[in-house]
């Protein structure tokens, strides 16, 4: 095993050199100033890259990811990445995706117990157990399924509880919350909406008990690639577009 990580590096010359191959300006530009439009909030898991889905350069997405996508209110780090991007940046969308057969989620649905990880997936956890009657009536892919997607319908309900979003919305900026997930094996990302522009917008969503509840199959399951949870049903105003 190699001490050092030349391999690395020398790929990291030979993107640099590709990227300025055409575009000698590139870096310069970069070193000006970042203005991106967006802030994308999903897991760490090294198969779910958001400039790399999303087909974007360098300079066009603010990123944050932590395991599973979890907007803990808690959590500094977040929340500082949050205000940045939105008091600073002042992108005008921020997206939450997450992406199915989550690492994080498995471990949720499982009974094991006591590692750090543990304290972290709490929330979906807590989900999970409140519903386990519903969940375990599922064929047990179905169940990883929803509660993907479910995760990303309680973080994004989580991210519009936040000050940092309802002062946005309150002073009136243009703000756009949106949760997606991300299929490892097709490469496509699914809009499972909510979509929300307001505080009336997130007052008026549905409870995510309820959308527990609604008979509902995995879009992955059901449509490809943009569709909305709960059939629609949600209240979050779902555009496929
Ligand atoms: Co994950």
């Amino acid at each position: 095993m190699s001490r050092t990580l030349d391999h690395l590096l020398d790929r990291n010359v030979a993107w640099a050199d590709a990227k300025t191959r055409h575009d000698p300006e590139f870096f310069r530009r970069m070193e000006a100033q970042q203005t991106p439009h967006y802030l994308w909030i999903g897991c760490s898991d090294s198969r779910v890259t958001a400039n790399d889905v999303l087909g974007l350069d360098p300079g066009e997405v603010f990123v944050h990811r932590n395991i599973a996508n979890i907007v803990h209110t808690s959590d500094l780090n977040i929340l500082s990445v949050l205000a940045f991007a939105v008091e600073h940046l002042r992108v005008q969308h921020v997206i939450v995706c997450g992406h199915y057969n989550c690492g994080g989620i498995v471990r949720a649905l499982s009974d094991e117990r006591g590692a750090m990880l543990d304290h972290w997936l709490q929330p979906v956890t807590v989900l999970y157990r409140k519903h386990r009657a519903v969940f375990d009536a599922m064929a047990p892919h179905v169940r990883l399924d929803r509660l993907c997607e479910l995760n990303i319908e309680m973080q994004v309900r989580r991210l519009a509880a936040t000050p940092i979003i309802e002062n946005a919305w309150a002073r009136g900026q243009e703000l756009h919350l949106h949760g997606w997930i991300y299929a490892i094996g097709d490469g496509l990302i699914r809009d499972l909406g909510p979509h929300l522009s307001s505080i009336s917008e997130r007052d008026n969503l549905r409870a995510l008990d309820e959308c527990v509840l609604a008979p509902s199959t995995p879009v992955i399951r059901a449509h490809r690639p943009a569709a909305s949870c709960c059939g629609g049903q949600c209240g979050g105003g779902h555009d496929a577009g």
